[in-house]
């Protein structure tokens, strides 16, 4: 049985924000943030809404499909318009997906691997061919989606952290397929975030039952201690290439293009360097998107194919690294 990465689809909101304008909120320069990140500009979202950047790249990926055929919606995000319904089910009502189970999973940058995760173990485990818990033999699809609007939850006041985040979304359609070899191995994991060095809280109603010290202990936009993820981003994302090669049986040599998570040039460049592989084979699209957390790897992903230069038998290695802190990888077959 093979899970193969049918299609794919990427959706981004209409202002573009260059370095330079940056330098209406905060002290910082267009040579610094491209000499450390390699960001030039990224997409805001001004009247685009998350459901509406979602459906657009879902819609792409499920280009000439027949809607019916789609078991599994997994939304990646931090970032959903609401807490209830989730993006998921919202993706599912606006396309019409009768037959698709849907739901939202939150692990930040990593979110889209473990989305690939999750749902190749359900396809392996006959979980998503069925209605009503029957078997059809035709519900053999599950669309995977990774969707953010950072810039509702960036501290616009820190110079730290606004200057790398972006909106946008991508998707890919995953389809049950035993004439593919498709996902050759899939490897996800979690790191304890003992220095609390990547959070984000959110309000909550105050009630009157709980102790004050209970409610929104935490800054209630995003907070990350930069060098202290630089490392953890480095280490893991090595840990989780390494472990993907070794279940599937592959050497770093063997993989014809990576498409890793677009939070800085200079992890990519250092995961190039550590696994001896041309950064031509690095997949880059952080310079016009910034750091767009779950739907980085989607996007870039879209990019790559985009390009024309994937071959049939090629095999292809995503890796994602973030808050949680989370990490993974998986390596498929073209
Ligand atoms: O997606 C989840 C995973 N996230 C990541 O993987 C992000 C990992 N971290 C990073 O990519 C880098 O740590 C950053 C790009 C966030 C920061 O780069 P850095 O080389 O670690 O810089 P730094 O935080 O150590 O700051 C160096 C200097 C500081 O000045 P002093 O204290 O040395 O005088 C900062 O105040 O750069 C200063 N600085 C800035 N200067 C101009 C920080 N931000 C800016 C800025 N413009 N925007």
């Amino acid at each position: 049985m093979g899970i193969s990465i049918k299609n794919t689809g990427k959706a981004v909101p209409k202002l573009v924000v260059k370095n330079d304008d940056l330098n209406r909120f905060v002290e910082t320069d267009n040579d610094w943030i491209v000499a450390r990140t390699g960001i030039t500009e990224r997409r805001i979202a001004t009247s685009e809404s998350g459901l509406d950047l979602a459906v657009s790249a879902a819609k792409l990926a499920l280009d000439g499909e027949n809607y019916d055929d789609i078991g599994l919606v997994i939304v990646a995000t931090v970032t959903p318009d609401k807490l209830v319904p989730s993006m998921g089910a919202l993706v599912k009502r606006e396309l019409g997906l009768a037959n698709a189970v849907a739901f939202d999973i939150s692990t930040a940058c990593s979110g889209f691997i473990y989305g690939i995760w999750i749902a190749e173990a359900l396809i392996k485990n006959g979980m998503v061919d069925k209605v009503n818990g029957v078997s059809t033999n035709t519900i053999n699809k599950a669309l995977i989606i990774g969707v953010e609007r950072l810039s509702r939850i960036v501290d616009w006041t820190d110079r730290s952290t606004c200057i790398l985040f972006g909106d946008g979304a991508g998707a890919a359609l995953l389809e049950n397929n035993p004439q593919e070899k498709g996902i050759l191995s899939s490897f996800v994991k979690n790191y304890d975030d003992t220095t609390n060095s990547l959070t984000c809280g959110m309000e909550f109603s105050k009630t009157p039952f709980t102790d004050d010290s209970l409610d929104n202990p935490e800054k209630q936009s995003l907070s990350m201690h930069g060098s202290q993820v630089f490392k953890f981003a480095v280490n893991a994302i090595g840990e989780v290439m390494e472990k993907s090669l070794e279940l599937a049986g592959l050497t770093a040599d063997d993989i014809a293009y990576y498409v890793p998570h677009q939070a800085n040039l200079r992890i990519i460049l250092s995961a190039a360097k550590k696994f001896k592989q041309p950064i031509e084979k690095f997949q880059i699209s952080l310079n016009e998107t910034g750091n767009v957390s779950a739907a980085s790897v989607p996007m870039a992903l879209y990019d790559i194919i985009d390009t024309g230069k994937i071959k049939k038998g090629d095999k292809i290695m995503l890796m994602g690294f973030g808050g949680g802190l989370s990490a993974g990888a998986v390596i498929f077959e073209m």
